[in-house]
């Protein structure tokens, strides 16, 4: 059965939600599910705006049938050709083999590189174009780098709606909902629109800023993303999110502790800052397991906390395999601005606590640690309790400042 909404007068989403998906892209879990979203636009002529990934082809192709109602498929405008929103192109080709292609032209290389059979169907644009389709006219704006080199977004300019691929997506299935005012947005959906921003386009933040700069310049009315909700409403809430994360700024000011402990005693001495920065009135403090904690969560916290603070026992002469995990991932989707603390622990050769500094000093952009490190042997005691009341101190001092 087909399974669709109205968008407005004349556009629908047709788009797929999974919920058997366990990792998206393989590497994050979702355990709230995730929707593939694709638009179709039926004017004088019929434009479908991108596909879904191939392991919900079927109910895909049911929801545009059921629109189309017998009419022919004229476009396709493809933002973004990575295969969650790329795959089902051979089947529309098949069944629809009139229809042209829409895209850039690095997007057009790339569905070749895929293996699908693109030739005569292909019209390719450069940034500014337009197309007219009957009543809509679309302009192309070109995103590179959000969160691959073709993507691109399209403006609707008859009725401001922007086509704006995987910017402003979320993790969560839709399940029925479809715009941002039919959910609890603070409450239900924030943490997992985060989580996919910094993990997916995270790396990107400065061609997120300029895909930002060019939007300003447009009156967008509607967002329309492949994944998440549509936004008709209190866009300035969400564009303002996309600027802190797009620029490394912390959304919040507050402390992240993340503890690597094989026994506990590491643990221990996160519990014991966590209870004193507490009891000195910072409200903020989020405490992970890296261990337990799939490290999308930890990018997502670090991205959102002013405050970091590593805690981690030395394995292998060197940092704990999880927490260095961590840290490389930070680095890799560009983490700054921040401030650390630093507890390392060793029974007979602590590394940790040295190794980390340096690698937030050297590695982190524009992020400094905070006096003093704490150094412990085995477990923390009464000799080392002053250190973490000094270094609890620091933190408090710099979150006032
Ligand atoms: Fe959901 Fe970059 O694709």
């Amino acid at each position: 059965m087909y399974c669709v909404r109205n968008i407005n007068e004349d556009l629908y989403w047709v788009g797929v939600n999974d919920h058997r998906l366990t990792l998206f892209e393989n590497i994050h879990p979702i355990p709230k599910g995730v929707s593939y979203n694709s638009y179709l636009l039926l004017d004088k002529k019929t434009v479908l705006f991108d596909t879904v990934d191939w392991s919900v082809c079927r109910q895909f192709m049911e929801n545009v049938e059921h629109l189309l109602d017998g009419r022919p498929l004229d476009y396709m405008v493809i933002n973004h050709v990575e295969p969650d929103h790329g795959a089902c192109i051979t089947e529309m080709l098949s069944r629809y083999p009139q229809v042209k292609i829409i895209s850039t032209e690095k997007a057009t290389e790339m569905m070749y590189q895929f293996g699908y059979p693109i030739d005569g169907h292909t019209d390719v644009l450069k940034e500014g174009d337009t197309r007219s389709f009957g009543k809509h006219t679309v302009t192309f704006v070109a995103a590179p780098m959000v969160h691959w080199p073709e993507a691109m977004v399209t403006f609707d300019v008859t009725n401001g709606v922007l086509f704006s691929a995987d910017a402003f997506g979320s993790f969560i299935a839709l399940d029925g909902k479809l715009f941002n005012d039919e959910v609890n947005y603070d409450r239900d959906w924030i943490d997992e629109a985060r989580r996919y921003y910094t993990n997916i386009v995270g790396k990107y933040g400065p061609h997120v800023q300029r895909l930002l700069k060019k939007a300003s310049t447009i009156d967008i009315k509607t967002i329309c993303p492949l994944h998440g909700l549509v936004w008709r409403n209190n866009l300035g809430y969400f564009l303002d999110k996309y600027d802190k994360w797009s620029s490394y700024e912390p959304e919040e000011k507050g402390v992240m502790i993340a503890y690597a402990s094989m026994y506990g005693n590491t643990e221990n001495a996160a519990q014991v800052l966590a209870t004193s920065l507490a009891k000195k009135g910072v409200t903020n403090i989020e405490l992970f397991d890296v261990s337990n904690t799939h490290v999308s969560y930890l990018i997502s916290e670090a991205f959102r906390m002013s405050h970091i603070v590593l805690a981690s026992v030395t394995y292998n002469l060197g940092i704990y395999p999880v927490m260095k995990n961590f840290l490389m991932d930070m680095k890799a989707l560009n983490v700054q601005n921040r401030t650390f603390g630093i507890i390392g622990n060793g029974t007979w050769a602590c590394k940790s606590d040295e190794l980390m500094r340096n690698f937030v000093e050297n590695e982190l952009k524009n992020s400094t640690v905070l006096d003093p490190t704490v150094t412990l042997t085995s477990t923390l005691n009464d000799l080392k309790a002053p250190d973490i009341e000094a270094l609890s101190d620091s933190l408090v001092q710099s979150i006032q400042a």
